[in-house]
């Protein structure tokens, strides 16, 4: 072969390599409305950025016909690019190449860019089409999910981990994205089960579509398994660059800076018309959030999970932070298995990677009620103290009203860890609310006065005047500011940067035991 045939030849071959399952299939891809593998690489990365590796691997196993089934990549394209001019690395399966089911190789090419990932100390980004182990590589395929779980865990708290899911996503499979730090789902594309409707409905009987079984809504709203909901692959590449924009590299690196372009000094004279005087009124505490945090900033994770919480990512004063909100208009925001579980791992992300913890408070307490407790509320709740106590970056709280029980040491708490409590004249800290409390301390009183039900009123002020108001625990140090809500932005933002610069270790061991 001359010099220019060789040429010619790498030119055939990558070319073949660029149609990966052949045009037909691509063609099928797009007729689901979906991208090819290469397709979505070019939408996610910055244009021209992408550099691909490994792109030659092909096949080794020989079981079941695999040696007549050789493509170039094997199913999944790999490498590195820029997004927002951030560099990551990424995978992408390819659903035409044997349904993007992952064998041996084409785990060997994830598995390096994460370990490339994780050298490099950049975000990696998997994208997941996939029928999920090759059934034909048998143990060569379990083996390369193991590889890419294990590779997982150890980035976990070191890169930020996103999982694209762009197709199926079944079996063991799910494993990677369920061990990620966000999993984004797009309607009627994205399905994520252990077993599939097929299964389910030979073993219990049960019928369902894969869409309501796996699709985005079931995991964005009823199981808490995926973060972000789109209605189409376009909008959710947009997003994990927005989000990327918000986060650092990783652990060793700050969070980005933002010229925002929202005052610091900037009032927030309209609180008390979003917050109602009358105490059993609720408001959305989105509301507050859009007010006080640099304007239109707020990136809402997980917004219809356990909406009695909210959390996600927000600048203040151009530095990102992680809000930790009660939502009073659901609920009544008390806490329960779900929302604790969703607050929790939130928090761990924020303190691994270096985001500073704002909590705003306005909760009466935990769920009561017999599932709760056989859910197990003690388990899950304890991962909410659990992670605010093992967090080292800045913690600040702001209590708007109702700060109650182990709700407010979960949320509050300076003895818990918080570095700064402030709170607003409206705010009540106490064990309990006023009438369950009246009703326990002040029971005989009550029982033995002529005109129980005055009695009853009367010794419910009494408690709010003399136990809940929040200068009795400023007094004992536990509330640091009582401010006018006016000027709740530039309050929180002094205590912000008051505490950047702060320094705290934990005694040294292997890894804590948080209750799972
Ligand atoms: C090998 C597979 C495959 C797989 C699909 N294909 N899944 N090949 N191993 N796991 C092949 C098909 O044979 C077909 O090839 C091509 O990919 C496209 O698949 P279709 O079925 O035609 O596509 P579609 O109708 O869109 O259905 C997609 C699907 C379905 C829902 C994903 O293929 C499916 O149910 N696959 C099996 C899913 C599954 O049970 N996987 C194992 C999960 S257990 P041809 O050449 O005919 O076009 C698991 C364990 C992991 O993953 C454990 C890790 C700890």
């Amino acid at each position: 072969m001359t010099n220019q045939e060789r040429v010619q030849n790498l030119k055939e071959r990558r070319v073949k390599m660029l149609k990966g399952g052949g045009e037909d299939r691509i063609k099928a891809q797009h007729e689901k409305g979906k991208l090819s593998a290469r397709e979505r690489i070019d939408k996610i990365l910055d244009e021209g950025s992408f550099v691909e590796h490994q792109s030659y691997v092909t096949v080794r196993a020989t079981t079941f016909g695999m040696d007549k089934k050789r493509f170039m990549g094997d199913g999944v394209v790999t490498g590195s690019g820029k997004i927002g001019g951030k560099q990551v690395f990424l995978s992408s399966q390819d659903f035409t190449v044997l349904g993007g089911s992952l064998g041996e190789m084409h785990a060997l090419r994830i598995a390096e860019a994460q370990e490339l990932a994780l050298k490099n100390g950049t975000p990696f980004i998997g994208i997941n089409d996939s029928g999920g182990a090759r059934i034909q590589e048998g143990t060569l395929s379990l083996d390369g999910y193991a590889k890419i779980f294990r590779n997982n865990t150890f980035a976990s708290g070191v890169i930020p981990q996103l999982s694209v899911i762009l197709g199926p996503c079944a079996g063991g499979a799910v494993y990677s994205p369920g061990i990620t730090d966000f999993v984004f789902m797009v309607d009627g594309t994205s399905h994520m089960y252990i077993t599939g409707p097929a299964v389910i409905e030979t073993v219990t009987s049960e019928i369902i579509s894969h869409e309501d079984l796996g699709g985005a809504s079931a995991h964005c709203s009823k199981s808490g398994v995926a973060h972000f909901r789109f209605s189409t692959e376009k909008e959710c590449f947009s997003f994990v660059g927005k989000l990327l924009s918000y986060l650092p590299s990783n652990n060793m690196e700050q969070p980005p800076i933002a010229d925002t372009g929202d005052p610091a000094d900037r009032e927030n004279p309209d609180l008390f018309s979003i917050l109602p005087d009358e105490e059993r009124k609720t408001y959305d505490i989105k509301d507050i959030i859009a007010e006080v945090f640099d304007r239109g900033s707020f990136l809402e994770v997980h917004a219809d999970f356990a909406r009695n919480i909210v959390v996600g990512f927000a600048k203040l004063n151009g530095r990102t932070v992680g809000i930790f909100a009660n939502q009073p208009n659901y609920y009544a925001a008390a806490l329960d298995i779900d929302s604790s579980d969703k607050a929790a791992r939130f928090l761990r992300f924020c303190d691994s990677f270096n985001v500073p913890i704002i909590s705003l408070v306005d909760v009466p307490g935990f769920l009561p009620g017999i599932a709760q407790e056989h859910g197990g509320i003690i388990r899950h709740g304890a991962k909410v103290l659990y992670a605010i106590a093992e967090a080292t970056v800045p913690k600040i709280s702001l209590i708007l009203r109702k700060a109650y029980g182990g709700a407010y040491i979960a949320m509050s708490s300076k003895a818990l860890g918080y570095d700064r409590t402030i709170a607003w004249p409206t705010a009540q800290v106490a064990v309990m609310g006023a009438e369950g409390a009246a009703n326990i301390i002040f029971r005989r009183d009550i029982k033995g006065a002529d005109n129980p039900e005055e009695k009853r009123v009367e010794k419910i002020e009494e408690f709010k005047e003399t136990v809940m108001n929040p200068f009795i625990a400023a007094g004992f140090g536990y509330i640091d500011e009582i401010i006018d809500p006016k000027y709740t932005r530039i309050e929180l933002i002094r205590s912000l940067e008051m505490n950047m610069r702060k320094r705290e270790d934990r005694p040294a061991k292997k890894h804590g035991n948080i209750p799972l």
